[in-house]
């Protein structure tokens, strides 16, 4: 047998220390119940500006690709592009060889969700959107974000499509005041979806980040307010709601394991933001 949404109380007083005004304010929530962040999710001043700088070069990252993309360029030729700026910088592409993953970037185009491949075999063209998603390991810490870009002229479809991805992340990062819960901010963007006629993808969700790639919590992007985890000052964590035009199925392209399709082939957009938790809301760490 195993326990039901397990929530190992991590919060007792550790060799006699004084707990903190925080602390307190944790233990009563973890006392109701209420999933809760373990220490390590909240992040020194130290660990805070390690990722501060990450973040600044991976953005750099991210405005160097809108700077170059255009019709005709391959995604290998974006995945180059990243890799070299990253190195020459000081950093490295985290999801070169993560989990064997074989490039420094994703790029997913059209109705592939996220996770696509960089090839030279692909060719951006007109009309095409497409989410670059950059991750930047700088001095051990980690920044990750994504944007999309339209390649030239699109259709009005796809123009609202983009649009609308990026204003379900700001909802979201709206809605994640201090000690509110990972389903607020997920509510908030299911809702915004909806309103305007797409779907939120369910199978993959956004993370903790900074001292390695993906850490806890799970930052779903579906659900209802009130669940998950709660989010507290100091805790660093992506916001990266995939939007499909059709239904909210995806599958996994079974001759590389990595890229994600929608079900229905319908177009699928996403955006991403490294957010760091606040006093008073979230500050974005890298875009
Ligand atoms: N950057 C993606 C994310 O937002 C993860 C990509 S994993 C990779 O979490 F291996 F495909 F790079
Ligand atoms: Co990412
Ligand atoms: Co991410």
């Amino acid at each position: 047998m195993v326990f039901f949404n397990k929530n190992p109380r991590n919060w007792k007083i550790k060799n006699g220390q004084p707990l903190t005004e925080m602390d307190k304010r944790i233990l009563k929530f973890q006392n109701k119940g209420c999933l809760v962040p373990t220490r390590e999710l909240i992040k020194t001043p130290e660990q805070i500006e390690g990722i501060r700088k990450a973040g600044v070069l991976n953005t750099a990252v991210l405005d160097l690709v809108a700077e170059k993309i255009h019709a005709g360029m391959t995604t290998l030729e974006i995945d180059q592009l990243v890799h070299e700026f990253t190195v020459k910088n000081g950093g490295i592409p985290a999801p070169l060889n993560y989990e064997g993953f074989p490039k420094s970037c994703c790029t997913s185009i059209n109705e592939v969700v996220c996770h696509g491949i960089p090839s030279d075999e692909e060719e951006l063209e007109e009309g095409d959107i497409v989410n670059v998603d950059c991750t930047t390991i700088l001095d051990g810490y980690y920044a990750d974000a994504s944007r999309m870009f339209i390649i030239g002229k699109t259709t009005p479809e796809r123009e609202k499509l983009v649009r609308v991805a990026k204003e379900c992340m700001e909802v979201g990062a709206e809605a994640c005041t201090p000690y509110s819960f990972v389903g607020d901010q997920a509510a908030a963007i299911t809702k915004h979806a909806h309103k305007n006629g797409f779907s939120v993808v369910r199978d993959l969700c956004g993370h903790g980040v900074g001292n390695e790639f993906h850490e806890d919590p799970e930052m779903e992007h579906y659900g209802r307010k009130g669940t998950g985890m709660l989010l507290v000052p100091g805790m660093v964590f992506t916001i990266e709601p995939m939007i499909n035009a059709g239904g909210w199925e995806v599958f996994v392209d079974s001759e590389d394991d990595w890229t994600v399709v929608t079900e229905d082939y319908s177009d699928s957009a996403q955006w991403e933001h490294t957010y760091l938790m606040t006093e008073d809301g979230v500050e974005v760490l890298s875009y």
